[in-house]
This record gives C-alpha cells, structure tokens and sequence, in this order.
C-alpha cells in the first residue's frame, strides 16, 4: 500500500479544529488538487466559495448545527453544482438552456462538484490536515443561496471545513465488501445481509472514545431515512431553473 492509499484508509471526518487558518500556500495547493479531477464531457460544472465572513460563517453554522467545526477551522470552503457560467453563455448565443436543466445535468454538476470536492479531501489528508463535509448546509438551502448571492443554475451541496485536528474520533467501519462488490451482476441477497456489519457497528458505538451508544447500523438507516429528508431541497432546484419532468 502507497502513501497516498494508506492515508486514504485512514480517514475520520474531524468536527475539532485548532484556530489555525491555513496558509495561502495550502489552500492554492488544495485548490490545484480538486481543479484537478476529470469532469464529464469538459464542462467544469462546479465552483467553490471560501467563506472568511464570520457572519456568513456563523449563518452556516447555525443553519448545519455544526457551529463548533464551522466557525473554527483553518478554512471553509462550499462547494456548487454549477451550470451558471454554461447560462450565461447560451444566453449571449441567443440558446435555450436545454442540456443544463434536466436530471442528467444536474446529476453531471453534482458529480463534477463532488470529485472536486474529494481530490481536496485526499490532498488535505495527504497534508495531514483534517477535513469535514457539512452537507446540513441544505437545511435551510433558500438561506444559503441567499447568504452566497448564487445565481440560477446554482445548487450549494455541502460545505467543507478543513484544517489542523485538534482531537480525532476512532476511525469508523465500513461495509464489508460482500455487501457493496460483486461480479458482474448486482448480487440482491449479499448486498442486503446486514447481520456482519450490524454486529460490527454495534460493537464500534458501544466502545468508540466518544458519543457512545447502543445502536446497529440497520435500526439507525431505518430511522433516518423513514421519513422525508429536506423536502424544500426539490424546490429549491426548480426555482434554480432545474426541470423534472
Ligand atoms: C456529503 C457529506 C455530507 C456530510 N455532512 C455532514 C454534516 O453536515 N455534519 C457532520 O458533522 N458530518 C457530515 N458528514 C460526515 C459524515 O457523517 C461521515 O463522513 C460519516 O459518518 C462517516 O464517518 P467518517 O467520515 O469519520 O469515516 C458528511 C459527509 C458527506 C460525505
């Protein structure tokens, strides 16, 4: 295993930073790194804001409740499904809109935006500097286009807090790769045996160094997912002039 895999391996989001804002230094490096993925068909469908304005940060962090990581960190970075630059330009050419406003364009802008955004995770870690995506951004995504001043064709998925750890919680499981891997063919019955990993995070909860509980894997994805998740996100994009039918 090479440097940058293992590092890959050793994962854990980081919700305690030190108050030590990263150099400008880092943060082109860090920039370099997710300008740096491929992106479908060349079109970049992505931006990234550094949000310095304490007041905008204090906004974010209210709206994730995440305020102890989002306010203090080395940098906070959002990063934007993005299709605007595209708008503008089918504007001036007189064109209708009609490839960046449907399903497939979103799903090709957040895909963009999520590459980008990962390439800065593993550069950030490469770095020895922690990082945590803040996708509760969402729970109030009217506010936070707003906050940003983003146009149509704009969609804020997450934020990103990155800088020095100051504590690290335990590195969490994963699935086992019976569960996720298979050849050929989508594999119904192995991927849908939750019992190996059910007992493997019952254990880790129950003995983690912080927040323990008593809790399986299976009962925690029912109960979060039994009920709507954000609703106003659907919204929220149509308005952007994203088009579901
Ligand atoms: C897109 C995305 C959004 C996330 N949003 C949040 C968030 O709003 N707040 C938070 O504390 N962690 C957030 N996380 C971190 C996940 O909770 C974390 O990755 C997951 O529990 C696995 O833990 P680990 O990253 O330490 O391995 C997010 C992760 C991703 C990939």
């Amino acid at each position: 295993m090479n440097n940058t895999i293992q590092k890959m391996t050793e994962h854990v989001s980081v919700r305690d930073f030190q108050d030590t804002p990263l150099t400008s230094e880092q943060k082109m490096t860090l920039l370099q790194a997710a300008q740096s993925g491929a992106t479908s068909h060349f079109v970049q469908a992505y931006s990234i804001l550094e949000i310095t304005d304490p007041a905008i940060r204090a906004e974010i962090g209210r709206i994730s409740k995440c305020a102890a990581y989002v306010e203090k960190n080395g940098a906070l970075y959002v990063f934007i499904a993005d299709f605007y630059r595209q708008a503008t330009l089918l504007e001036k050419a007189g064109k209708e809109p009609k490839g960046i406003r449907n399903p497939e364009a979103l799903t090709v802008a957040i895909v963009d935006a999520t590459i980008a955004a990962q390439n800065m995770v593993v550069a950030a870690e490469s770095m020895d500097l922690g990082i945590c995506y803040i996708g509760a951004l969402r729970n109030d995504i009217n506010r936070v286009a707003e906050l940003l001043d983003l146009p149509p064709f704009t969609y804020p998925l997450f934020a990103m807090c990155v800088g020095i750890p100051a504590s690290k919680n335990d590195k969490k499981p994963r699935l086992p790769l019976k569960n996720l891997y298979a050849e050929n063919t989508y594999d119904k019955a192995a991927f849908t045996d939750m019992a190996d990993f059910d007992q493997t995070m019952l254990s880790y909860y129950e003995s983690r160094n912080s927040n323990q509980k008593s809790s399986t894997w299976s009962e925690q994805m029912v109960s979060y997912l039994q009920n709507e998740i954000r609703p106003d996100v659907a919204d929220f994009l149509k308005k952007q002039g994203f088009v579901f039918e």
